[in-house]
């Protein structure tokens, strides 16, 4: 694992950005593994900052995100495919049919997990997977659990990962229970992982998954596994493991 400590989010979002930027520069035909939420969002308002300057061009990149609600169409203003175009997709050159979201509305979970673990595959995996970190350790949306999970999923999200997304939402009740996820094999087929996080609320989260046991219950634990694991973490993220620095 690579540390790369930062003061704060929008330093968090600098040094993710110039990361993903070079990735971008080196091979424009990269394949990028796509966060939503509110971690990656300072990262992509700098990437499309990069665009407009004339730094980057997405014309020949493709993507494959982590994750997308069941249920929800994505025209919906709280799918993670309106999520993708509003917060970055609309704003640079990409060329959008070779970005990849699961479908939501596809009522065959079998199915929709099978057709996104052969997008996967055809990739060889991302060339960097992006990626934030829930409050409970999750990644995508593999929750704690009693084993890791390898392949696309249909999972119910926990009453933690429910309230922590009620902010987006009318009411607690209009979260959507269930999400299709990209397993943790996916994410690491990933030839680079790159986590951001940022604030106290990630604080527990980031002892417990990188700085303790590998264990399924706190899922970013995998991580430490990865051959070219980088995170990039701000001073409150870390305030918990500051005197293992
Ligand atoms: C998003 C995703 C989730 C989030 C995590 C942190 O595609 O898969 O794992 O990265 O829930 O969310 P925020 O960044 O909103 O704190």
């Amino acid at each position: 694992m690579r540390l790369i400590r930062a003061k704060d989010y929008q330093d968090v979002s600098r040094k993710a950005a110039n990361i993903i930027a070079s990735v971008i520069q080196l091979k424009p035909d990269c394949v990028l593994g796509l966060a939503t939420g509110s971690s990656p969002v300072g990262t992509y308002k700098e990437l499309i900052a990069k665009y407009e300057s004339g730094e980057l061009d997405f014309s020949q990149v493709k993507t494959v995100n982590l994750d997308e609600y069941v249920g929800l169409p994505k025209d919906h203003d709280q799918s993670y495919a309106y999520f993708m175009r509003t917060n970055l997709f609309d704003h640079v050159n990409i060329d959008q049919s070779g970005c990849n979201i699961p479908n939501g509305m596809n009522p065959d979970a079998e199915a929709e997990c099978a057709r996104y673990d052969a997008v996967i595959d055809a990739f060889g995996g991302a060339d960097l997977q992006l990626l934030g970190l829930g409050p409970n350790g999750h990644i995508g949306f593999n929750e704690p659990a009693d084993a890791f999970v390898k392949p696309t999923n249909k999972i119910a999200l926990t009453k933690a990962t429910i309230d922590a997304n009620a902010r987006f939402f009318a009411s607690r009740d209009d979260v959507p229970k269930f999400a299709y996820t990209m397993g943790i094999g996916g994410i690491m087929k990933a030839k680079r992982v790159l986590l951001v996080v940022s604030g106290k609320g990630k604080a527990q989260a980031v002892k417990d998954c990188f700085f303790g046991p590998i264990c399924p219950q706190a899922p970013g634990s995998i991580l430490q596994l990865h051959p070219d694991f980088t995170l990039v973490a701000d001073e409150d993220a870390l305030s918990l493991v500051a005197d293992q620095l």
